[in-house]
């Protein structure tokens, strides 16, 4: 049986998942019962000056049949007061000795730091998470994301709380930049014992387009707010990855972003995470979903032979390359799977119009076919099928041949001037635009305008 429990930057937890700072992690009560229901750690709700909030604060991006795949807010840090929470993380600390609980901290002035500091330490606080995130709000305030986005600051801001912490510090950071490296590796020069990502992306989940106010709204207008949920996922396992990957960064990383479930656990994990944090899926389905995150992920690890989590993260990190060095030799087609095949055509329009030409109508038959010598090997075909395996895409390479472009540059063999016979795209089929007036639209897109 796996063992799940983490040692990360010296906290420890009985298994990797824990609560990110959010509403979930808002008093103890939550808190405890989350540990109960099988959590290893919680964040505390970001601690500092309490504030007010608005309301309404949140707002989704519903997909289709999906609800909430993109979630949004405009909440600020803890509005309770601070001593209430002190009581409560002690609370929680005396009930729960082996569960991690690290205190989200959010202050502005040096004297506040060190106060504060102090007390959630006094409090019991296995750790303190510095909130340099919040892209709303706080930000305005010389706070949140206005440190994130600030490296000189945030480097500053770390040494002030090292000064006086005496447990792990882990710096949250805000994704609102453009090379999360750079903060990563000033919070690494300040002294953090561990990174936390992601925080929240600025966004405008919509618009009402009656009232003409886009969401939240509150008494008819609104603000950008912090974006998060399964959409997010994307750009925090690439962000992790980026500061996973940097010789610059080698402490701890915390990975947030879009995680419901066990998979996305081992994506992070994978991608370099020890612990992995979660608020949206939480505040959309409850804290019984770690049952299943804890089912899940053990079983994972006793299907792979990994006894702890030490023995798969980061196993994906020597897979990542830059562009530059993928083997160009390498050639995948499209197939198409006769026998699963609904004949509903969306991979023809799909290439037709959006690709390389490479599927054609068969007459007498709704199932489409491959013109191999056209397809490119793009993918797109079988991500638009809606049949699971009924397009794969299968390699025509024999493996003998490994190039890539930064051999290729090197070699001086890559094109360089406009019309140059080296182009990629020379010898491919593409139609004369007249044939365009020839071809038939199929209509079977499924997509309602209502
Ligand atoms: C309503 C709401 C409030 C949040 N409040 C905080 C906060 O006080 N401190 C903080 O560091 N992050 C806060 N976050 C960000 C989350 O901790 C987390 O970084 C983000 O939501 C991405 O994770 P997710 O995709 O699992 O939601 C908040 C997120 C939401 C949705
Ligand atoms: S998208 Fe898939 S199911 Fe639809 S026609 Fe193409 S191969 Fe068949
Ligand atoms: S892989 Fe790309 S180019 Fe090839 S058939 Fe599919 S959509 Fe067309």
């Amino acid at each position: 049986m796996a063992d799940l429990s983490v040692n990360f930057a010296g906290i420890q937890s009985p298994n990797p998942f824990w609560l990110a700072s959010a509403p979930p992690t808002n008093s103890g009560y939550q808190i405890m019962k989350a540990f109960d229901a099988g959590w290893g750690g919680a964040v505390w709700k970001t601690l500092g000056i309490p504030v007010v909030n608005v309301s309404s604060r949140y707002g989704a991006v519903n997909y289709r049949n999906s609800r909430m795949v993109g979630f949004n807010n405009i909440e600020l840090i803890s509005d309770r007061p601070l001593s209430d929470n002190l009581r409560e993380i002690e609370e929680v600390k005396k009930r729960f000795p082996h569960h991690a609980v690290i205190a989200s901290l959010m202050v502005g002035p040096r004297e506040e730091w060190h106060q504060i500091v102090r007390d959630v330490e006094n409090a019991g606080a296995d750790g303190i998470e510095l909130n340099f995130g919040c892209p709303h709000g706080m930000c305005e305030r010389g706070m949140g994301s206005a440190v994130g986005q600030e490296p000189k600051v945030l480097k500053t801001i770390v040494e002030w709380v090292k000064e006086v912490s005496t447990v792990p510090v882990i710096t949250k950071l805000t994704p609102n930049i453009t090379d999360i490296t750079q903060p990563a590796r000033a919070a690494v020069a300040g002294g953090t014992d561990a990174l936390s990502l992601i925080n929240t992306i600025q966004s405008l989940v919509g618009v009402d387009i009656d009232r003409f106010v886009p969401y939240p709204i509150v008494d008819g207008k609104s603000t950008n707010g912090g974006y998060c949920g399964p959409a997010v996922k994307p750009i925090a396992l690439n962000m992790t990855k980026n500061c996973a990957q940097d010789p610059g960064v080698k402490v701890p990383i915390s990975g947030i972003g879009g995680i419901e479930n066990w998979r996305d656990a081992v994506e992070f994990i994978l991608l370099g995470a020890g612990t992995v944090q979660v608020c949206t899926a939480v505040m959309h389905f409850g804290f019984g979903i770690i049952r299943e995150m804890v089912a899940g992920l053990s079983g994972y690890m006793d299907d792979k032979g990994f006894a702890t989590i030490e023995d798969f993260r980061g196993k994906a990190l020597d897979h990542v390359l830059t562009w530059e060095n993928l083997n160009m030799k390498y050639k995948v087609v499209a197939e198409i799977n006769e026998e699963k095949c609904i004949g509903c055509q969306l991979c023809y329009t799909a290439c037709e119009d959006g690709a390389h030409q490479a599927i054609k109508l068969t007459p007498g038959s709704r199932v489409p076919h491959i013109v191999e010598e056209n397809c490119v090997g793009c993918n797109l075909c079988s991500l638009v099928c809606p049949v699971e395996s009924c397009i794969t895409m299968e390699r025509r390479d024999d493996g003998s041949e490994h190039l890539t472009w930064s051999e290729r540059t090197m070699a001086g063999n890559v094109p360089l001037t406009f019309d140059d016979p080296l182009a990629g795209g020379l010898h491919h089929s593409v139609p004369s635009p007249t044939e365009a007036l020839s071809t038939p639209v199929p209509r079977h897109y499924g997509l309602s305008q209502n």
